[in-house]
């Protein structure tokens, strides 16, 4: 029985010598293992006779716990100077930062959402919302874009493990919150709707995988193009400032005919690409159970990202996610 004690007393001292958790760690399978000395003389119980083995197995349980229990509270010890070690290593001093200005604010790209839903709400609009995660039928289907559509290619989604192959995704632009939008009220509607898109862009100085998009949709009766432009004429004084211009240009959305894109100019005189919009498709309003001999409306899209870069003459637009305090206290 004595051999019993032995065990323990090896595993005891192997445990007190562990200098650190990997060690000991690695210690485990040898001293408390199925090959551990006290499972193999566990295993030999069988040659013994009846009370020997009654004494000989509540030896080797008293053995294998007092392994345990030095085991448990060794590994306690290492984690606790482990932990210890580690938040000081990582310890920031905040000393350092006194009398620097380091009073928080908003992201550039919070301030520009929010100064664009106070230009737009300004106008009459009031603010939507919808989710990140969309099914097909609100970021294509009920936008006339059915599956063999090309455009849904162009729209480099990326799809949720979910239910049918390509049937969840997180949404590629913010025009699936126009469907839920009319889903939800009667016209006439002024909604925005500003909020985060993704797509499978590589991020570079001009993408970025995770971006921000706002929405406009406008449906009531008698609305035109001009109503249209108009508006966007509006919008863009209202942001960037009384002399900046906004055209136009012919393009195609399978959600909107006809469609544009448009222009805001530069003060060297070149335009520059903003975003798209048109009138809303009579196939968009049916799907949404709006009678397109009655309303008609149109709807602008943008991305928000793009007019910080813009309008602060950012060079990379990795830098509003860089979170590099040095740049955002820029702004
Ligand atoms: N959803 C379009 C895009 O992300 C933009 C758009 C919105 C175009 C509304 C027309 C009308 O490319």
């Amino acid at each position: 029985m004595t051999n019993y004690d032995t065990l323990a007393d090896e595993a005891l001292s192997a445990i007190a010598e562990a200098g650190d958790l990997a060690t000991l760690d690695a210690l485990r399978p040898n001293i408390l293992g199925k090959k551990a000395p006290i499972s193999s003389a566990k295993s030999g119980l069988g040659n013994l006779d009846a009370d020997q083995r009654k004494a000989a197995g509540q030896a080797i349980n008293t053995a294998r716990q007092s392994i345990e229990a030095a085991f448990n509270e060794r590994r306690a010890g290492l984690a606790a100077t482990a932990r210890a070690a580690a938040l000081e290593t990582e310890r920031l001093d905040l000393t350092e930062f006194q009398g620097v200005g380091t009073t928080g604010h908003l992201h550039l790209v919070t301030q520009a959402r929010d100064r664009l839903e106070d230009v737009f709400v300004g106008m009459g609009y009031t603010i939507a919302e919808g989710p990140e995660v969309e099914t097909a039928w609100y970021n294509f289907e009920a936008l006339n874009i059915p599956e063999w559509h090309p455009a849904r290619g162009s729209f480099d989604t990326i799809f949720v493990n979910l239910g049918e192959p390509e049937e969840v995704m997180l949404r590629s632009h913010t025009s699936p919150v126009q469907i839920r939008t009319m889903e939800a009220q009667e016209p006439p509607i002024y909604i925005v709707a500003p909020g985060r898109t993704f797509r499978t862009d590589t991020a570079d100085a001009t993408h970025l995988p995770a971006f921000n998009q706002i929405e406009g949709l406008v449906i009531d009766k008698g609305i035109t193009m001009g109503d249209l432009a108009g508006t966007i004429d509006t919008f863009v004084r209202a942001f960037f400032g009384e002399e900046v211009k906004s055209r136009l240009r012919p393009s195609y959305f399978p959600f909107t005919e006809p469609s544009a894109e448009f222009d805001i100019s530069r003060a060297d005189g070149s335009w520059l690409e903003l975003g798209g919009c048109g009138m809303v498709h009579p196939n968009v309003l049916r799907n949404c159970g709006i009678d397109p001999d009655v309303w008609q409306g149109f709807a602008f899209g943008f991305g928000i990202d793009r007019l910080a870069v813009m309008r602060y003459q950012l060079d990379d637009m990795r830098e509003l996610v860089n979170n590099d305090v040095r740049f955002l206290r820029q702004f």
